[in-house]
């Protein structure tokens, strides 16, 4: 596999999405997942990705990561761990029925030419599902923990990416991923649902993002997995927005595109959880 081609030189960003052909709702791991055990179906699971895919393939060189046997959560794209620049940091997986996933990623990234850098023994963290860059003019990571990811993965990213890391404590089981309430938009723009925060992270949200770039969410755009949204340029793809949050969005520059993800979300997932940035820049 050619090295991947340094991001000055790329334009279009590079998206991977991990194909649902073994994806169902077969334990119970969050909240959304109580309910639905083997409560979706493959073909209209199958519709929906392949909507997704075709949406941000308008905007991104998507690239199809193959589902391996046995790992229904697999799909689940941003989970697979962190990028940064040409390094993959793997996810360790808090709960045994995503564990499995865990050396199909490794050898993925591997043989499309990452370097493999592992986090300490011992912690848990979940990837792109709880650390997320921001995209305004610094390079800091948000890293939501509380329920998947243990707090002390804030640290040891901080060091072993010689990054500035924000930790963000979750404090409401539904929102159990920091993609699921909070997202990082263009130029500093921020969508998040203050619910899902501790009163320490919501003021640690406040103080490094100013009034006229937060944008709130209210919680029954949150419960439609509002926050969980890809931004790739200008353009916003997500599950669901009301009338509100959408204008509040085209006001700040967005365009939004809905794509029902009703099937993802029977296991707590939604479009941003269901890709990956390739091209996360270093010294962006
Ligand atoms: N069923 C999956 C889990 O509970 C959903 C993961 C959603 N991913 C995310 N990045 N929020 O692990």
């Amino acid at each position: 596999m050619a090295e991947p081609t340094p991001v000055h030189e790329r334009t279009v960003p590079r998206v991977l999405m991990c194909a649902p052909t073994y994806f169902e709702v077969s334990y119970v791991i969050n909240p959304w997942m109580t309910g639905h055990v083997h409560d979706t179906t493959a073909e209209r699971s199958r519709r929906q990705w392949d909507a997704l895919r075709e949406t941000v393939a308008r905007h991104a060189d998507v690239v199809v990561q193959p589902a391996a046997a046995g790992q229904p959560d697999m799909v689940f794209a941003a989970n697979a761990g962190l990028v940064f620049g040409n390094s993959f940091v793997p996810s360790r997986f808090r709960y045994d029925e995503r564990k499995g996933e865990e050396p199909h990623n490794h050898a993925w990234f591997a043989r499309h030419g990452f370097d493999i850098v592992e986090l300490p023994g011992g912690i848990f963290f979940e990837g792109a599902g709880d650390a997320l860059f921001d995209r305004g003019t610094s390079r800091r990571l948000w890293m939501g923990h509380g329920h998947r990811s243990d707090a002390e993965a804030a640290p040891a990213l901080g060091r072993l990416l010689d990054i500035e890391v924000l930790p963000l404590k979750l404090a409401d089981p539904r929102f159990y991923h920091l993609d699921t309430c909070f997202c990082p938009l263009a130029n500093g723009y921020t969508l998040y649902f203050p619910g899902a925060f501790d009163a320490a992270s919501l003021a640690t949200i406040e103080r490094h993002v100013p009034p006229a770039e937060r944008i709130v969410v209210e919680e029954h755009d949150a419960v439609e997995f509002a926050c969980n949204a890809v931004n790739l340029g200008r353009v916003v793809i997500l599950n669901r927005a009301s009338a509100g949050l959408r204008s509040r969005l085209e006001a700040a520059g967005f365009m939004v595109i809905e794509v029902a993800l009703d099937e993802y979300m029977k296991s707590g997932g939604a479009a941003k959880c269901l890709t990956l940035r390739l091209d996360e820049a270093v010294g962006a």
